[in-house]
C-alpha cells in the first residue's frame, strides 16, 4: 500500500465531512486504490476549539509550514473565501503539489491565473466539489461529454436558494425562516448573501460554461438576479398559474456563436422535471449535440455529498487521472479566449 500525505486547509462543514469519509471508508479506498490517505495537518483558525471538540487530528494554524511539509503530497482547500485561501493554493502549486478545492468563488475570480500557475509548476487543480455538491458534473462535462459540442446548460445549482424556494412553496415558510434552516444545515456560504444574491450560482455557471464552451467566462459576464426580493405572494401567484419559481442558471450558445448567460428566478411549469427538484438537491441539464439532453441530479450542497466529491478528486489526483487530464485535455487552457457574450 502507498501512503499519500494530505494537508487539509479548513475543517468546517466540508472539511470535517472529508475527515469522516476518509476514516469511514479507509478499507474500501485501500481495497479499490491500494492507497492509504494520511492526514498530516489540519489547518484551522481556532486550534483550541477544534482540539477540545474532535481531538485526535493534527490541528495547526500554521498553514505555510503545513503546506511546505515534505510529507504532504496533496493539499485540500476547503476554507472558502479569497484570503488566505488564494495564497495557500498558490504556495502549494508553486511547490508542485496538486490542489483539490471546493472554492468556486475563488476559481470564478482567479481561475485563469491559478490554472496557469498549476501548469507552469507541473501541478494541477481538481475542483469537482465546487459545483453541484456531490454530483460529478465537472467530470461529466470535461470527460464524459468531451466529444459533444455543448449547446446549453440549464440548472438549479444553489442548494440554499432551492431550500428557501422549496420551503416557501411547499411549507408556507417565510424567506427568513427558510434561509435560517439552510444555514443551520450547513448548506449556505459563510456569507449567505453570496447564495441569495445569485452570485454563488453565477460563479458555478462561470466554471461550468468555461468547461462546456472552452471559453473564459467570468462572473461579471453573467446577468444575475437572486431570490432575496421574492415575496410569498410571488410564490402564491406563480402556483395559482401552474408554476413554481426556481433559481435557474442558464448558458446558451446563440446561432452566431455568442453565449447568453444568466441567473434569475424563473417560472417553471409544475409538470417540468425541474419543478420536482427540492431542498438542497441540484439538477443540471446539459444539451450535447451527440448525446442530446442529459440531466444530472443529486445533492448539491451539504457535508457528506460535498465530501464525496472532494474525496473522489483526492483519489483521482493520487492515482494520476486528474494530473493527466489536466495536461492532456486543455481544461481551462492558458490561451482560452474571453467568451463572446450576448449583452443582457
Ligand atoms: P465552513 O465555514 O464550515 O468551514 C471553513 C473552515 O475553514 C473552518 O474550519 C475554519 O476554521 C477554516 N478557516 C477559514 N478561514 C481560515 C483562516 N483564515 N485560517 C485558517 N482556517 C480558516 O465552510 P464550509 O465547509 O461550508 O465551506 C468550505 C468551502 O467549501 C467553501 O469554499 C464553500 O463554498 C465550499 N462548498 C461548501 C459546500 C457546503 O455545502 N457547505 C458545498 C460545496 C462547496 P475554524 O473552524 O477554526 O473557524
Ligand atoms: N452554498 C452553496 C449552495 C453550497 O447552497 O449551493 C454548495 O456549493
Amino acid at each position: 500500500q502507498t501512503s499519500i500525505g494530505i494537508c487539509l486547509l479548513g475543517c468546517g462543514v466540508v472539511g470535517s465531512g472529508v475527515v469522516k469519509l476518509l476514516r469511514e471508508q479507509r478499507e474500501l479506498l485501500a481495497r479499490r486504490t491500494n492507497l492509504a490517505f494520511d492526514i498530516r495537518h489540519v489547518v484551522v483558525r481556532d486550534v483550541a476549539k477544534h482540539a477540545a471538540g474532535e481531538g485526535n487530528l493534527p490541528y495547526t494554524s500554521n498553514a505555510a509550514a503545513a503546506i511546505d511539509d515534505p510529507a504532504v503530497q496533496i493539499v485540500i482547500e476547503v476554507m472558502g473565501g479569497r484570503d488566505p485561501a488564494l495564497a495557500h493554493i498558490e504556495r502549494a502549486l508553486k511547490l508542485g503539489k496538486p490542489v483539490v478545492t471546493a472554492n468556486k468563488s475563488l476559481l470564478a475570480e482567479r481561475g485563469p491565473e491559478l490554472f496557469s500557475l498549476a501548469r507552469k509548476h507541473g501541478s494541477c487543480i481538481a475542483f469537482e466539489a465546487s459545483t453541484g455538491g456531490g454530483i460529478p458534473i465537472i467530470d461529466a462535462i470535461s470527460r464524459g461529454l468531451v466529444a459533444n459540442r455543448i449547446d446549453a446548460l440549464v440548472g438549479i445549482v444553489n442548494g440554499t436558494c432551492n431550500v428557501i424556494l422549496t420551503r416557501m412553496t411547499r411549507n408556507g415558510w417565510s424567506y427568513h425562516q427558510a434561509l435560517t434552516e439552510a444555514q443551520k444545515l450547513g448548506f449556505a456560504e459563510a456569507d449567505p448573501t453570496l447564495d441569495v444574491s445569485g452570485r454563488d450560482a453565477a460563479q458555478k455557471l462561470a466554471l461550468l460554461s468555461g468547461l462546456a464552451f472552452n471559453a473564459r467566462v467570468a462572473e461579471k459576464d453573467i446577468q444575475i438576479e437572486g431570490v432575496a426580493d421574492l415575496q410569498s405572494a410571488d410564490i402564491k401567484f406563480a402556483g395559482d398559474l401552474g408554476y413554481v419559481i426556481k433559481l435557474l442558471a442558464i448558458a446558451e450558445r446563440q446561432p452566431d456563436g455568442r453565449l447568453a448567460l444568466r441567473v434569475h428566478p424563473t417560472l417553471v411549469s409544475k409538470s417540468d422535471v425541474l419543478a420536482e427538484v427540492s431542498g438542497p438537491f441540484n439538477a443540471i441539464s446539459v444539451y450535447g449535440h451527440a448525446l442530446g439532453h442529459a440531466l444530472f441530479y443529486g445533492r448539491g450542497a451539504g457535508q457528506m455529498p460535498t465530501a464525496s466529491a472532494v474525496v473522489a478528486d483526492l483519489v483521482q489526483t493520487a492515482i494520476g487521472v486528474v494530473p493527466l487530464a489536466f495536461k492532456k485535455l486543455n481544461i481551462f487552457p492558458d490561451a482560452a479566449e474571453p467568451a463572446q457574450i450576448l449583452p443582457a
